[in-house]
């Protein structure tokens, strides 16, 4: 007992070193002082409690705590750095737009090494910008996006098609698996079948071990997990690296075929096309299977989550249902297909999409590391400092939007979504490229599901951390309105 005292006297001894050292420190030069707030405990600093809090349903607590004490921009100590968290939009906003030369990202040490240096979302400068700007351009491209409303028009209607109304359908792993296969094909044209499988499994493997790996906080029992675990670590590094071979060979087939496509038919041609020779098969390789992330992860929970919302929201799931059937009827007295236009012209379908992203958080925010001293709006971010732009307490805050917790579409017929207070998708330098692709996706599935169902959802809950999903998969009950 009288051990355990001493240890906890010398931490806070420690402490209140570190804290005092800082503050004298920051006083001695002329500057402007840190954001006010604390760095809690020597080397865990308040890592417990940011996680205890992005456990609960509200992960925002954290942050709203220290916001209401100390403002919205504070300091902390997260996963091992001391840390800026910022949820003033401004103040993320400029941080996104910064180059490289003041800010980089920054990710915790296990994550980055399976991430693989040469990652686009890890690389900077020049490379992060050429190839960030040539799968931005083509997941732009009319051709693309013609390309995936077909597949996910199949990809859904062959999933649908084996949904009975005799047992639940589970829309997460549902949801998974279109998008995934959507993805897929965009990036290395790979069909359904039996690579696709093994692909996927490898895939799946890959993240939930990515998802379980325990924090790194030394001297904690966190961190002696993590070392008890180099096997799982072994394990997740191995399933990466069976698909890196895999798509390696895709990348050198097409690359001794000798054949280059005048219009790319998926990233693996437009990333071959570069002429700038910095882009090695292992470069392409690695970012691609980064690239598929999104696929297995944000996009499915997009759709989850706006079945979810709309299924706790009848007057919003009806709009939605008239909106899409008036369409699907239009079409059909024209005797044209739906094309990817028709879809993200729907102003409610949009509205709800968008509102789906605002509550659901599905990325937090993004961390990076200043490279140098910055000073914005009256605030030092050190050197060698992370820093945290937190977008759910913007997306949750009352000044920004009236009764923040309630899923109201319409707030979206008279609000500009361009502005900072509303990113979903990042901002700045690294932008999400896959933006448009996400929301065409979320709007095919939806105009299918509710043109031809109507469904019960079993009671489930949003679970936030270490990502965003349903806690039970979202089981629901389905009535086919249409035949199949
Ligand atoms: C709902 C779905 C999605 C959400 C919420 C989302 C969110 C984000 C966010 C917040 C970032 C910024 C990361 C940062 O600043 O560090 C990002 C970057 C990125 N996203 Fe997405 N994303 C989604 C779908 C997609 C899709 C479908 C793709 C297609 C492959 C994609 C590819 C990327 C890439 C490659 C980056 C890195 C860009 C760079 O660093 O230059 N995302 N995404």
């Amino acid at each position: 007992m009288d051990s355990m005292w001493g240890v906890f006297g010398t931490l806070i001894l420690l402490s209140t070193i570190i804290l005092y050292r800082n503050r004298f420190r920051l006083r001695s030069v002329n500057r402007n002082p840190l954001p006010l707030g604390t760095l809690g405990w020597p080397v865990i600093g308040e890592t417990i409690e940011f996680v205890s809090c992005a456990y609960s349903d509200r992960p925002e607590s954290f942050m709203d705590k220290r916001r209401h004490i100390y403002g919205k921009v504070f300091k902390s100590h997260i996963f091992g750095s001391p840390t800026i968290i910022s949820t003033d939009a401004e103040v993320s906003k400029f941080v996104l737009q910064s180059d490289a030369k003041a800010f980089v990202p920054s990710y915790p040490k296990s994550l980055t090494e399976l991430m693989g240096k040469s990652s686009i979302l890890l690389i900077n400068g020049s490379l992060q910008r050429r190839i960030h700007g040539l799968i931005g351009a083509f997941f732009k491209s009319p051709h693309l996006k013609a390309q995936i409303t077909r597949d996910m028009q199949n990809y859904v209607q062959e999933s649908m098609a084996h949904w009975k109304d005799d047992h639940p359908i589970y829309i997460q792993d549902e949801t998974k698996n279109i998008a995934f296969q959507v993805l897929v094909k965009a990036l290395i044209s790979l069909d359904p079948g039996g690579e696709m499988q093994l692909l996927k499994k490898q895939f799946q493997e890959f993240i939930a071990g990515l998802m379980s790996l325990p924090i790194n906080i030394p001297g904690t029992t966190l961190y002696r997990s993590l070392q008890a675990s180099c096997d799982h670590f072994s394990s997740i590094f191995q399933a990466k690296k069976k698909m890196v071979k895999l798509v390696r060979s895709i990348i050198q087939a097409r690359r001794h075929s000798g054949v280059s496509s005048a219009v790319p038919k998926d990233v693996v041609d437009v990333l071959l096309g570069d002429s700038s020779e910095q882009l090695t098969d292992d470069l392409i390789a690695e970012n691609l299977i980064d690239m598929m992330i999104p696929g297995e992860d944000s996009v499915p929970v997009l759709m989850t989550l706006a079945i979810k919302f709309l299924s706790d929201c009848p007057t919003a799931l009806q709009q939605l249902t008239e909106e899409n059937l008036k369409l699907k009827k239009l079409k059909s007295q024209l005797g044209q297909p739906l094309c990817w236009s028709d879809y993200l012209s729907l102003p409610f379908t949009q509205t709800v999409i968008t509102e789906t992203l605002r509550m659901g958080n599905i990325i937090i925010g993004v961390m990076r590391k200043a490279m140098k001293d910055v000073e914005i709006k009256g605030y030092l971010i050190p050197k060698g400092w992370c820093f945290f732009a937190y977008f759910r307490s913007v997306h949750l805050d009352a000044n920004h939007y009236d009764w923040p917790y309630k899923f109201n579409p319409w707030r979206w017929q008279d609000k500009d979504m361009s502005t900072c207070n509303f990113t979903p998708f990042g901002g700045g330098q690294r932008l999400c490229p896959g933006l448009d692709l996400a929301r065409l996706e979320a709007s095919i599935f939806l105009h299918l599901f509710v043109t031809r169902f109507r469904w019960g959802a079993e009671e489930d809950t949003i679970v936030n951390f270490p990502t965003v999903r349903m806690k039970r998969r979202m089981p629901i009950w389905v009535k086919r309105t249409v035949d199949p």
